[in-house]
């Protein structure tokens, strides 16, 4: 066979759970809306392909799974008669917000035969990070606690926090195999504004490091330029651009900047600036404030982006972050950086696929996901 035949792994074959989880991995809590959006109207939406509804009743949040099992119609166009239940547009059955069981029939009367009888499914909700978390079960088991699933650092720390949430289009696994992806950031991101006056490398050696529930990229080399045979010289380098010094930093955040490392970042001896968990969430960390991205499976081609940029300053600091957030980074980073990553995971077209040096971020990820998605369905038999 000649080189340029070999046809090397082309299908998802070596990671069976992760080539079925076109819907997203149940047995996961998944953010869904902000907190303050949640009100006493219920609200649409679909997580791992089933559709859902959410309503805020005497402050808590309640999740149902909406169609009433009269005649199919979403709960989500009904209303609150009473407190503490939803009641169905079409017809009024009530259902109770806790445990989903039918509480009142308003078309049939308080003697109604059917009361008790009936029951729509409830989701666990917990709201953690200004969002509202629905755990989507596997089976009938009891969720895992939330904080076992957030990253650490935020469930022991105070924080400031701004984010985003948007629908978009393209499997749940695309996005996240982008927002781990080793190879694009340098050359698809080259012409974004967030990194106008920062130049990057041409190319990493980069190695996988596994602690915990994480994986790690860890940036071993970086090569600002480079000469390739017969074509020539290729840099993203440009005078404008600063070159960062080659310092300890440049695992801890790709700004590669020398200054110096908020104290609970520092403290977290992160191995290298990006890393990725189960169900689908992506870490970077820069030396003053991590980015978040949680990708929330709504179907098999479709997700929402759940980013989320967090400071761990208290008072005035945390508030001259917030207006940063809201000023720069919100538009630079979570609006046009981001966007160009949307494109390429709404054209991403895989399996099939030839993968090159710099995937191994890709393939350790799929792996991480297979091992922790094996390891959970044997605990749960
Ligand atoms: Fe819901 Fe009839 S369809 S009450
Ligand atoms: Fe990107």
């Amino acid at each position: 066979m000649k080189q340029h035949d070999n046809p090397g792994r082309r299908d998802w074959k070596t990671w069976p759970h992760y080539d079925a989880a076109a819907c997203g991995f149940r047995g996961y809590w998944y953010p869904v809306t902000w907190s303050s959006h949640l009100t006493g109207t219920p609200a649409a939406f679909q997580i791992c392909g089933e559709k859902i509804t959410l309503i805020r009743d005497r402050g808590s949040a309640y999740a149902l799974h909406d169609r009433c099992p009269h005649r199919g119609i979403p709960l989500s166009m009904g209303s609150r008669q009473f407190p503490g239940t939803l009641s169905c547009a079409y017809h009024g059955w009530t259902f109770d917000l806790a445990d989903g069981v039918l509480k009142a029939v308003i078309t049939d009367g308080p003697d109604s035969r059917i009361c008790g009888k009936v029951r729509v499914r409830t989701y666990p909700v917990e709201e953690r990070l200004g969002m509202v978390w629905v755990y989507m079960p596997i089976g009938a088991e009891q969720p895992h606690p939330i904080d076992e699933q957030l990253p650490e650092e935020l469930v022991a720390h105070a924080f400031v926090m701004g984010g985003r949430i948007d629908p978009r289009p393209g499997n749940w696994r695309f996005a996240c195999e982008n927002g781990y992806d080793e190879g694009h950031a340098k050359y698809l991101h080259r012409t974004s504004m967030w990194r106008l006056f920062k130049a990057m490398p041409v190319w990493n050696l980069t190695r996988i490091e596994r602690r915990d529930r994480w994986i790690y990229r860890v940036q071993e080399e970086q090569f600002w330029s480079a000469d390739f045979p017969g074509l020539g010289t290729w840099s993203n380098r440009r005078w404008w651009k600063l070159r960062p010094a080659k310092t300890k930093a440049s695992n801890i955040g790709n700004t590669g900047a020398t200054s110096k490392v908020d104290p609970v970042i520092a403290a977290q001896e992160f191995p290298g600036f990006a890393s990725v968990s189960m169900p689908g969430v992506l870490r970077i960390v820069y030396p003053k404030f991590i980015h978040y991205e949680f990708y929330v499976p709504v179907d098999a081609g479709s997700h929402r982006y759940v980013g989320v940029m967090v400071n761990f300053a208290e008072g005035l600091a945390a508030l001259r972050f917030y207006a940063k957030y809201l000023g720069l980074i919100r538009w630079l980073f979570h609006g046009q950086f981001s966007a160009q990553d949307a494109r390429m995971v709404e054209a991403t077209d895989a399996p099939p696929e030839r993968l090159y040096r710099p995937d191994v971020s890709l393939t350790s990820w799929r792996a991480l996901a297979e091992e922790e998605y094996t390891r959970k369905l044997e605990a749960a038999s």
